[in-house]
């Protein structure tokens, strides 16, 4: 971080719901790895604080950003709603990987950043790897985004290409899926389209301060989808995706997530396995596509990282 962007990032703590670590206790952080690479939990290493919660670390410690990746809660957005508070009004800025809070709070929590000094960057949220409101916000600045269409779940989408390439039915796709990592023991959220439109809402309200609701977003998911629809799709040499839209009738933005039959003349129909694809319609910048940032772990971590280096960056 020193050599390529001249930054000194300090890992100063570390919580879960039921202990946390702080770097002032003297355990270094290759020592803390060392300790979870032999598999040991969190909340049962060396010099962690048990009975410690996030909340009571981000009252006790000095820091700069809080890197926040609890649980999704679509229903009131905590506990993230109620530790970015706690961090935005202490004056930090955040990187959020969780969607419901931002779903909920994002305007609140936008002006708390604002009010207090801070930023909020939420990359890891829409998308992780791949750049959604990043590349809006940057890439297509002074370009007006009349339309968005994107495939933001990676677990939908590797089932949708286990059932188009082996023909295999929905179930045992999602199997697969599950068997491999990518779809989680429940992925009612995934499969029936409610992850994709959560990010519509926050892609929504960063570019265009739209105000979108959860409840305004019309979802249709991917549950009762079959191989014979599939199959029927790719004999007109079609293929069926889920896609998430925005898109502007007169000054009303409108928001689906369908499963929809793309040709082949469209990007996202080229997007398969657990990767996604965005892609933006402009008035002066034509289409402007951005496909892959497989699903996973690792990328999320990533996504969250960059978000903290350009945070860190702006401060
Ligand atoms: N995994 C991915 O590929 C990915 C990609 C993009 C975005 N995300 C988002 O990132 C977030 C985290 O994902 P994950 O897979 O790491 O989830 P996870 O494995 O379920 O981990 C959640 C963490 O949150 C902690 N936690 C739960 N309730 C809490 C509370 N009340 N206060 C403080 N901490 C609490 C848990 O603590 P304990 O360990 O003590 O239980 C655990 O450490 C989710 O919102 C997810 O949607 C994940």
């Amino acid at each position: 971080m020193r050599r390529r962007y001249e930054l000194d990032l300090e890992l100063v703590g570390i919580a879960t719901a039921r202990a946390a670590w702080l770097s002032s206790d003297g355990q270094s952080v290759p020592s803390l790895l060392a300790q979870l690479h032999r598999r040991r939990a969190f909340h049962e290493l060396d010099s962690v604080r048990p009975g410690w919660d996030s909340a009571r670390t981000i009252a006790a410690v000095e820091a700069d950003v809080l890197v926040e990746a609890t649980p999704t809660n679509f229903q009131d957005g905590e506990p993230a709603a109620s530790l970015l508070r706690l961090a935005l009004a202490r004056g930090w800025s955040a990187a959020a990987a969780s969607k419901g809070a931002l779903v909920q709070h994002y305007a609140e929590l936008r002006d708390l950043a604002r009010d207090s000094g801070g930023h909020l960057r939420f990359g890891a949220a829409t998308a992780a790897a791949l750049p959604t409101v990043d590349l809006a916000r940057y890439c297509l600045a002074g370009a007006s985004i009349t339309r968005v269409e994107g495939i933001l779940n990676g677990t939908t989408n590797f089932i949708l290409t286990m059932m188009a390439d082996h023909g295999v039915s929905f179930a045992a796709a999602l199997q697969q899926a599950q068997a491999r990592g990518i779809a989680e023991s429940d992925p009612t959220l995934d499969i029936d389209g409610w992850d994709t439109a959560g990010k519509l809402v926050l892609i929504a309200n960063a570019v265009w301060d739209a105000g979108l609701r959860l409840d305004q977003v019309s979802v249709r998911g991917i549950r009762q989808v079959t191989a014979a629809e599939i199959r029927h799709a790719a004999g007109y040499r079609r293929v069926l995706k889920l896609i998430g839209s925005l898109w502007w009738e007169g000054d009303q933005l409108r928001a689906s997530v369908e499963l929809r039959s793309l040709s082949a003349e469209h990007p996202l129909a080229h997007v398969n396995g657990a990767e996604k694809g965005t892609v933006f319609f402009t008035d002066t910048m034509d289409r402007v596509a951005v496909l892959g940032g497989v699903s996973d772990p690792v990328g999320a971590a990533a996504a969250l990282l960059r978000d903290v280096i350009h945070l860190a960056k702006e401060a």
